[in-house]
């Protein structure tokens, strides 16, 4: 394993323009629930009922109450140092920017700046009817909550299932892969379109391809650096390593 560290930390070091993509795996360890595999969230619901529109318009009350419930688990966690190494290699002036498919908050609790949120943001609501929208501290009162401005029904600020991801950000993400010679792709199935594409548009223009997961993913097979393992394990290993080598 130290070998693939010592791998990784090399190419972080050469690289010009490092980018990171990261999936819920980074929050596992801050105990958020990912959404495949053995106990991931979609092994108990069904993602159907849930993160889509659909769902939404068929039940709000029931799609409220699951988001309810993420929303007190995000709050009540903290950035695990996984996150906090990605926001050191960011200060160091290694990482240029951070791609992330999360809605929590935590890589900018750890203070990671430069990054967009792919899938939108839990701690925000969204007016159906206007253009309201809020950031929120707390899960809301009433459920299904209502716009303060039109008394339309609130959602959260999430990309569902069927969604397109809002223009910007998308435009933003693909144009920091265009520019990257190196990415680190941290706890991602990698399943999940266009996000999982962004590794390949790196590795296409001859970027290298770091991979941190526990286990082989959809990104696996293109990586020149597979580091099996943890994610708040294995990143702060290779900040330390990274940090050793700057001196030499
Ligand atoms: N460290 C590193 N990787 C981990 C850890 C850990 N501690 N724990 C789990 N993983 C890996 C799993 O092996 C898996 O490959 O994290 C990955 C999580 O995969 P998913 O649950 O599919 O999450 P993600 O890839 O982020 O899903 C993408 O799908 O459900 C939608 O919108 C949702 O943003 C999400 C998108």
């Amino acid at each position: 394993m130290q070998d693939t560290l010592i791998d990784a930390s090399k190419i972080i070091l050469k690289s010009n323009y490092l980018i990171a993509l990261t999936g819920a795996g980074i929050s596992a360890e801050s105990g958020i629930p990912i959404f495949r595999g053995k106990d991931g969230l979609w092994r108990k619901y069904r993602p159907e009922e849930l993160a889509t529109l659909e769902a939404f318009r068929r039940n709000p009350k029931l799609v409220w109450e699951w988001y309810s419930w993420r929303i007190n688990l995000i709050l009540g966690a903290k950035p695990n140092p996984a996150h906090y190494a990605l926001a050191e290699l960011e200060q160091l002036g290694l990482l240029k920017f951070l791609i992330t498919q999360n809605v929590d908050d935590l890589h900018e609790r750890a203070g990671s700046k430069k990054l967009v949120k792919l899938h939108g943001d839990i701690l925000t609501v969204i007016c159906t009817s206007c253009d309201y929208r809020n950031k929120i501290s707390e899960p809301p009162r009433d459920i299904p909550p209502k716009c303060p401005r039109c008394g339309g029904l609130l959602r959260p600020g999430v990309v569902w299932f069927g969604e397109s991801i809002p223009p910007d950000a998308l435009e933003r993400a693909f144009a920091e892969a265009e520019k990257a010679d190196a990415i680190l792709v941290i706890g991602t199935s990698g399943v999940v379109m266009p996000a999982g594409a962004i590794p390949n548009v790196v590795k296409g223009h001859g970027g290298y391809v770091i991979e941190i997961n526990v286990n082989e993913s959809a990104i696996t097979n293109i990586a020149d650096c597979f580091c099996k393992g943890k994610a708040g394990e294995i990143l702060p290993k290779i900040v330390e390593l990274v940090k050793s080598m700057m001196g030499d």
